[in-house]
């Protein structure tokens, strides 16, 4: 399927491949518009469905990962129009139907809609030139894609309330002592190092790949009890599965195991 905002490719050479895709409006710093987030989300789910492949990677430019959500194409909405077209939440929220892994290699600007978008994957790897931040307060909004919800549960509240107060940006170092993001790397080898942990995490059984993610997302959603509850029945599940077998056979044969992800 051709785009117009983003561009796909597929990567990697095991038996599960890497899904890419690269945000591409690059004149506004790939800011999110309508357009790209609708190529987005059926990028996603495109990939998600395909069987060959095992994680997703979402990378911007070097110079921007995205700088939020389009200001010029919502500049003059009024509230009837931002909230019968959906804006933001019409298209945004795809992400989060995903069942496989994603992975944000984040560079230079992620800013607004752009650090949601970052914050809505599963793994954030950051180039030692990203910048995140929520600037909403300067446009006289508040972030609209789960800013405000999700960044407290990353860094804290004090410090969340202080960036989304102040709109001030945070650099890669801070975002990793922060607990932003869970690796930072030099900008001109993040492709590499996001497709590589994509490469290993395609190396695991698929079913409890898939249900770590969902597993771990359950952590934000309901009590300790029930999570672990229901992290339990999950565990008895994949007894279930050929890669239960194969993973803990080939730890008793003392050889490496080779997960046929069923
Ligand atoms: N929307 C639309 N266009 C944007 C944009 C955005 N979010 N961010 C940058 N651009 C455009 C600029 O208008 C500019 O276009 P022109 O060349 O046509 O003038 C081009 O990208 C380059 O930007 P700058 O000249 O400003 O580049 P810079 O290096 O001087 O500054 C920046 C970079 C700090 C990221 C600055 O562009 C900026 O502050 N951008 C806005 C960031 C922002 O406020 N994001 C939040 C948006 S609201 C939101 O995201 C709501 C939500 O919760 C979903």
């Amino acid at each position: 399927m051709s785009h117009e905002c983003i561009l796909t490719e597929v990567r990697g050479d095991g038996a599960l491949k890497t899904g890419l895709i690269t945000l591409n409006r690059p004149k506004q710093l790939n800011a999110l518009n309508d357009q790209l987030m609708d190529e987005l989300g059926q990028a996603l789910l495109a990939f998600d469905a395909d069987d060959g492949i095992g994680c997703i990677v979402i990378t911007g430019s070097e110079k921007s990962f995205a700088a939020g959500a389009d200001i010029a194409a919502m500049a003059g909405f009024s509230h009837m129009d931002a909230f019968k077209r959906g804006h933001i939440s019409r298209n945004w929220e795809t992400i989060r139907q995903v069942r496989k892994p994603v992975i944000a290699a984040v560079g230079g600007f992620a800013l607004g809609g752009g650090c949601e978008l970052a914050m809505m994957c599963d793994v954030v790897i950051a180039a030692d030139s990203a910048k995140f931040g929520q600037p909403e307060i300067k446009l006289g909004i508040v972030p609209g894609a789960g800013g405000t919800q999700r960044l407290p549960r990353a860094i804290g509240k004090a410090k969340a309330m202080e960036m989304l107060l102040t709109g001030r940006m945070m650099g890669a170092e801070e975002a990793e002592r922060s607990g932003l993001v869970s690796r930072v790397v030099p900008a001109a080898s993040l492709l590499d190092e996001a497709l590589a942990t994509a490469a290993q995490i395609n190396t695991m059984g698929q079913p409890s790949v898939m249900m770590v993610k969902e597993l771990v997302n359950e952590a934000f959603e309901s009590g300790l009890s029930t999570g672990v509850r229901y992290e339990r029945r999950l565990f008895h599940a994949l007894f279930g599965t050929e890669d239960q077998r194969e993973g803990m056979g080939a730890f008793l044969d003392k050889r490496k195991a080779e997960f046929r992800h069923r």
